[in-house]
C-alpha cells in the first residue's frame, strides 16, 4: 500500500479517538455509560438523569438534576417561525428528513457559535437542544397527521411530555399512562449512547470542522436514518409484518437472509461490535413482554419475532457469523404497542441518542480533536492529457 496509509474500509479496525463516555465489550456483551452498567441504569435511573451523566460525566445530585430540568424548561419553546419551515414539507415527508432539516434550522435562530471552552455557553446550548429537539421531533408526526402542533408543558416531565406532544388533541386531552412513560424512559436510556457508531462518528466528523452543535446533530440524524443503522427498527417491523402477511413463514425469510444472491438481510440482527447478544436487546425483549402483557396487547408480530430469533440462534449461518439480535430487533414492537407509528421509530431512536451525540461532540471539541480528514488508496487513471470535445 502506498506510503504509510493502511486501508480500513468502514473503519472496522480503526480507533478514531480517546473517549471516557461509553465502554463496549462486543465479545462479552457489556455496555457501560461513564462506568455504570446499562442494566443498572435502565432499572434504577431516569432518562434525563442518564443524559446528565453522559454529557457532564457524573450522576447528578438531586439539586443538580432539579436545576437541569428547570434549565431545559427555559428553552422548550420553539420559535414560531420554525412552523413556516415545517409547513414547507409535504405530509408524505419521512419524519427523519424533517427532523434533520428542522434541527439544522435551529442554527438560524441561535446563530452565535458556541464556545465549548465556555462552560456556561456550552451548558446553555445543551439545554437548548435537549429542550427543542424533543418538540420538533413530535412536530414531524403532528404535521403528517394534519394535527395542530403542541407545545411542551413545563409542568410535566420530559418523557411524559413526549407522549403529550405526540398525542394530545384539543378534542381529546392526552392522559399519561405511567406504564408507557416508564417503558419509554427505559428505551430512551438504552439508546442514549453507543461509542463511535456511524451516526456518532458523523456528529464528531462534522463537529471537527467546528461546525455548530445543532448542525452536527442534524448530520447525525441523517446518518441514523439509514436502514443499516437506526432505520433498522422501522425495517424490522416492516419485515415482521411481511412475514406475518405470508402466514408467519419464518423459515422462508431465514433462507432469504442466508441467500447471497438475495439482498434481503434479517433486519435487527448482527452488529459491527457485538459478537454476542446485544445487552440492550435482552432488556428490550423482556420489556416487550412486560409492556404488552400489562397493556393487554396481544401482538402476533411479537410471537413471529421470537420464532425468528429462536430459529436464527441455532442456524449455522447466523451462529458462524455471530449474528445475534441487536437493539433494533424488539424496540419497534414496544413502540407499536405504545401507539407510535412505524415511520416514527427512528425518530424515537434519535431522541434517545441525542444525549450521546451531545456528549461526544462536547468531548471532541474540549479535547481539541483535529479536523477529521482520512486518506485513500487511489485506483483511478494515471496522468492523461485533455482531449478537446470535437476530438472525442
Ligand atoms: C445499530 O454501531 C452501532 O453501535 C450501531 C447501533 C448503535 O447503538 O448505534 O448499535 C445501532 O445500528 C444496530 C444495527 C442495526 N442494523 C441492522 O439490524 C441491519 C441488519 N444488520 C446488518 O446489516 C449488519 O449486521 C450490520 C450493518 C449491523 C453490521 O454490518 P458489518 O459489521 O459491516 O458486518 P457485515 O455486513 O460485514 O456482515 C458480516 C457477514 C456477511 O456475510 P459474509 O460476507 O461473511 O458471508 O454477516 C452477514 C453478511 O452478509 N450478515 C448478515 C446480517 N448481518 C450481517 N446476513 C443476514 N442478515 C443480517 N442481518
Amino acid at each position: 500500500l502506498s506510503g504509510a496509509i493502511t486501508l480500513d474500509r468502514g473503519y472496522k479496525n480503526s480507533g478514531s479517538c480517546l473517549s471516557e463516555i461509553t465502554f463496549l465489550d462486543g465479545e462479552e456483551g457489556i455496555l457501560r455509560y461513564r462506568g455504570y452498567s446499562i442494566e443498572e441504569l435502565a432499572e434504577k435511573a431516569h432518562f434525563l438523569e442518564v443524559s446528565y451523566l453522559l454529557i457532564f460525566g457524573e450522576l447528578p445530585t438531586a439539586e443538580q438534576l432539579k436545576q437541569y430540568e428547570t434549565d431545559i424548561r427555559k428553552y422548550t419553546l420553539v420559535n414560531e417561525e420554525m412552523k413556516n419551515i415545517i409547513d414547507g414539507f409535504p405530509k408524505t415527508a419521512h419524519p427523519m428528513g424533517v427532523l434533520s432539516a428542522l434541527t439544522s434550522a435551529l442554527t438560524a435562530f441561535n446563530p452565535k457559535a458556541v464556545n465549548p471552552d465556555n462552560p456556561k455557553e456550552l451548558y446553555e446550548s445543551v439545554c437548548k437542544i435537549m429542550g427543542k429537539f424533543l418538540v420538533i421531533a413530535t412536530w414531524t408526526y403532528r404535521k403528517t397527521m394534519g394535527y395542530p402542533l403542541n407545545y411542551y408543558d413545563n409542568t410535566k416531565g420530559y418523557v411524559e411530555n413526549f407522549m403529550n406532544l405526540m398525542f394530545h388533541l384539543p378534542t381529546e386531552p392526552y392522559k399519561a399512562n405511567p406504564i408507557i412513560v416508564d417503558a419509554l424512559d427505559k428505551l430512551f436510556i438504552l439508546h442514549a449512547d453507543h461509542e463511535q457508531n456511524c451516526s456518532t462518528s458523523t456528529v464528531r466528523m462534522v463537529g471537527s470542522s467546528h461546525a455548530g452543535l445543532f448542525a452536527s446533530i442534524s448530520a447525525g440524524a441523517s446518518a441514523l436514518w439509514g436502514p443499516l443503522h437506526g432505520g433498522a427498527n422501522q425495517a424490522v417491523l416492516e419485515m415482521l409484518e411481511e412475514i406475518h402477511a405470508h402466514g408467519g413463514d419464518t423459515e422462508k425469510y431465514l433462507a432469504k437472509a442466508k441467500d447471497k444472491d438475495d439482498p434481503f438481510r434479517l433486519m435487527g440482527f448482527g452488529h459491527r461490535v457485538y459478537k454476542n447478544f446485544d445487552p440492550r436487546a435482552k432488556i428490550i425483549k423482556k420489556a416487550a413482554d412486560e409492556v404488552l402483557s400489562t397493556l393487554g396487547v396481544d401482538d402476533p408480530i411479537l410471537e413471529i419475532a421470537k420464532k425468528l430469533e429462536a430459529a436464527a440462534l441455532v442456524d449455522e449461518y447466523f451462529v458462524s457469523r455471530k449474528l445475534y439480535p441487536n437493539v433494533d430487533f424488539y424496540s419497534g414492537i414496544i413502540y407499536r404497542a405504545l401507539g407510535i407509528p412505524t415511520d416514527m421509530f427512528t425518530v424515537m431512536f434519535a431522541i434517545g441518542r441525542l444525549p450521546g451525540w451531545i456528549a461526544q461532540w462536547k468531548e471532541m471539541r474540549i479535547n481539541k480533536e483535529p479536523i477529521g480528514r482520512p486518506r485513500q488508496i487511489y485506483t483511478g487513471h494515471a496522468f492523461r492529457g485533455f482531449v478537446p470535445v470535437d476530438k472525442r
